[in-house]
């Protein structure tokens, strides 16, 4: 049995019970968490915008220690240390071969697979297949990626998500060069680590934008060079900033049409709006038929920072040991696992970055 946050239907309560995992399988491993990061993603799960399987333990930004090693498992062992990853590829399918693992058809698996029962003996999901808000989960050995055992494991949690999504968006998806202006539209864990990838792009002015001026201090003191709310005269004020155009670059970390919209006209004509807020297929972005070709921007989505989690957290990991990338500096609160809830309210509120829960 294990420790598990628990959600029994959209928007219900998060109870913390006792759960039986599944046992290793063939190609799986038993990790015991050391930390969880609870990302907006989760709330969007818990809150029906995306779709989840019920009764389901959600978090999927993690890291912990391997205990059990399923049959076939190579390149694992028992007491290796692991960042786990939502969205682990195939190595096989279409996207895989053409170098977009984060497209992956498969990737999403382990989503309908139930991992675990409750002591009612109800068949429990793993949001995104990683089920990190339980002290253990069963998960696909290709989904961990081993670390550095002298890495703390409460901040190498946070490379699993924020981390690869919102520096990944900047590096690999935006492609950033040195110079360039940038502005990130919304400042939790994954727009605070995108101002820190514009950082390492070497951008010349990184704007941060966010309603809650709680953020400024953190955005300017992980690398951003301004901070504004956002308002109707935000375009305005964003071209005062970068010479009367606009900016080269546009990261939306919020996932609202309405922020999509912003970030699309921040940049320049020409620039590019890359967009990594996942939100709901009921909220429509507008563009009218002059302005597309008339501006000549371009808008790219980005999932998990198109990043391919085995090639990127080693390089994440070398600018961490170069105190190049800040990771404490996401973590705003720490909980137990009763802290998930309170977690959300937070996140609904606009409050605070990163929320880890410890075990
Ligand atoms: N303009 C700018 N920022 C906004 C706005 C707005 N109109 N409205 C809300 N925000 C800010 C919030 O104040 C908060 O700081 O967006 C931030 C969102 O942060 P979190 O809720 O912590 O979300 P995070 O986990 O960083 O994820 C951001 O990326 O991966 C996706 O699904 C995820 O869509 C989500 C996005
Ligand atoms: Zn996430």
């Amino acid at each position: 049995m294990t420790r598990a946050a628990v959600l029994r239907a959209v928007d219900g309560p998060v109870a913390v019970e006792e759960i039986e995992l599944n046992p290793t399988g063939p190609g799986q491993v038993r990790v015991r968490l050391a930390a969880a990061g609870v990302c907006h993603s989760d709330l969007s799960l818990a809150n029906g915008t995306l779709r989840q399987p019920f009764p389901a333990v959600l978090g999927h930004e993690g890291a912990g220690v391997v205990t059990e090693v399923g049959e076939g498992v190579a390149d694992l062992s028992v007491g290796d240390h692991v960042v786990l990853n939502w969205s682990p590829p195939c190595r096989a399918c279409w996207y895989c071969e053409h170098g977009e693992p984060y497209l992956c058809v498969h990737a999403d698996d382990a989503r309908s697979v139930p991992f675990a029962r409750t002591a009612e003996n109800e068949l429990v999901y793993a949001g995104l297949g990683v089920g990190g808000f339980a002290a253990e989960t069963v998960i696909g050995a290709h989904a961990c990626i081993p670390v550095p055992r002298d890495l703390p494991l409460e901040e190498a949690a946070l490379l699993g998500c924020a981390v690869l999504t919102g520096v990944g968006a900047v590096t690999n998806a935006a492609k950033v060069q040195p110079g360039q202006t940038v502005v990130v539209v919304g400042l939790g864990g994954v727009g605070l680590a995108a101002i820190q990838g514009a950082r390492l792009a070497g951008a010349s002015a990184i704007i941060a934008v966010d309603p809650a001026p709680a953020k400024e201090e953190l955005a300017l003191s992980l690398g951003a060079t301004h901070y504004l709310a956002p308002h109707a005269g935000l375009g305005k004020q964003i071209r005062a900033l970068t010479g009367g155009l606009g900016a080269d670059h546009a990261i939306e970390c919020v996932g609202r049409g309405e922020t999509i919209r912003a970030a699309w006209s921040a940049t320049r004509r020409g620039g590019t709006a890359t967009v990594v807020g996942l939100g709901s297929a009921q909220d429509p972005v507008q563009f009218n038929a002059l302005e597309v070709a008339f501006f000549a921007r371009t808008i790219i989505g980005c999932m998990y920072g198109s990043t391919d989690p085995a090639v990127d957290v080693p390089i994440l990991l070398e600018h961490y040991r170069a105190g190049r990338l800040n990771l404490a500096a996401l973590v705003s609160d720490e909980v137990d696992l009763h802290g998930v809830g309170a977690a959300f309210s937070r996140m609904r509120a606009g409050q605070g970055a990163r929320t880890l829960i410890r075990f």
